[in-house]
């Protein structure tokens, strides 16, 4: 095997993209990602049992892509890597499962991936700019199935949870509040696209868990779901008043309170730890708000700013093949045939059942 630079394949079915990446060392040789997202849009969100008949029907052809892509054969390849958790746990099985089977059939090594290191690890495969990812690395995980804050010393040994939503996750928040305004799915861009007109001072939604109070046990702490109920009471006030719903302005004043208190908490944790490097990942990444927001606050605090592009934020292979990449070449060993899909393994556990 080749340890310096492995030659991975990745597969990546937490949620409702089937993703298989292929990577040699931190570079992308492929990264193809089969979406379900247009099954669930009439739902409003991700639904379970339909992600994971997609993931069956998408595992097998996307792995074939993968390889015609990156031009190589299943025998080249040094090892294989899967998300085992944390996710959908009827999704992640079609994924472990196809996992198993391929490493069962070519006598390959199995690396078991921990969804949010691999949402680290997409910063080492970008190569749009000249800066060395450095580590301890502060990261901001943010999409329709997490919203967490972790600090990653070592990807391949030492992740800390800082904190994460008690509820809603954020993307999960604009989904929800974009069906609220009668804006289409997935709700993230499209009220990123009807705030751009509107005025995010209008109205004053709550920004949870960020009162003196707060800070002992919720300081890292998410939560959305007031947010959400907040912005269902301003409709339905404005509503029963017989006036017309300002949907730019509830969309602006919404993202801002989302934003706001990402970024406070995200730049806080920087801080706190004294880590002067903030990773910014998962779909909401996409948010241009958050996005300028993080690019001001950032600066006017010293902190380092990345933002991998979004084909690597988002869900995808290239990433879980890059976790194990990384395993490879520290030394580690593959995680044991017996580790199972677990929905929610937690962000600590960087090597998923080695040894075990
Ligand atoms: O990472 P991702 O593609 O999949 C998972 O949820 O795992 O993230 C999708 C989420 C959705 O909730 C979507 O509404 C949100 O990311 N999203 C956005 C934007 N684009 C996508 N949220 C806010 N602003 C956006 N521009
Ligand atoms: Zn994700």
């Amino acid at each position: 095997m080749n340890r310096e630079h492995p030659l991975v394949l990745g597969i990546e079915t937490s949620c409702d993209e089937t993703g298989v990446g292929i990577v040699r060392g931190r570079t992308v040789l492929a990264n193809v990602v089969a979406s379900s997202m247009e099954q669930h849009a009439r739902y409003g969100g991700v639904v379970p049992e339909v992600a994971a008949r997609a993931h069956l029907e998408a595992i097998e052809p996307t792995v074939r892509e993968a390889l015609r892509v990156a031009n190589v054969k299943l025998s080249d390849l040094d090892a294989i890597a899967v998300t085992a958790g944390p996710g959908l746990a009827g999704a992640l099985m079609v994924g472990v499962g196809a996992a198993k089977g391929l490493a069962s059939s070519t006598g390959l090594p199995l690396y078991g991936v921990n969804h949010l290191v691999g949402h680290i690890a997409a910063d080492l495969l970008d190569q749009s700019d000249d800066n060395e990812v450095e580590y301890p690395q502060v990261a901001l995980l943010v999409s329709g199935g997490h919203t967490s804050l972790l600090l990653a010393n070592d990807l391949a040994r030492d992740v800390q949870m800082l904190g994460e939503t008690i509820d809603d996750a954020a993307g999960e928040a604009f989904d929800k509040v974009a069906r609220l305004l009668g804006l289409p799915y997935p709700g993230g861009p499209s009220i990123d696209r009807a705030a751009a007109d509107g005025d995010p001072m209008r109205f004053a939604f709550p920004r949870a868990l960020s009162l003196p109070k707060d800070r002992e046990r919720n300081r890292f702490n998410f939560s959305f779901s007031g947010l959400k109920t907040a912005v269902a009471r301003t409709v339905e006030a404005i509503e029963q008043a017989g006036q017309a719903v300002p949907v730019e302005d509830i969309a602006a004043s919404f993202r801002m309170a989302v934003a706001d208190v990402l970024l406070n908490k995200a730049i806080d944790a920087c801080q706190v730890t004294g880590v002067p490097r903030l990773l910014l990942g998962g779909g909401v990444a996409a948010n241009q708000l958050i996005r300028q927001l993080a690019a001001e606050r950032t600066a006017a605090a010293g902190i380092q700013l990345r933002v991998p592009p979004l084909s690597l934020c988002t869900d995808n292979g290239a990433m879980i093949a890059a976790v194990a990449s990384e395993r490879i070449s520290a030394g580690f060993p593959a995680s044991s045939g017996g580790f199972a899909a677990d929905s929610t393994l937690p962000a600590t556990d960087t090597q998923v059942s080695v040894g075990v």
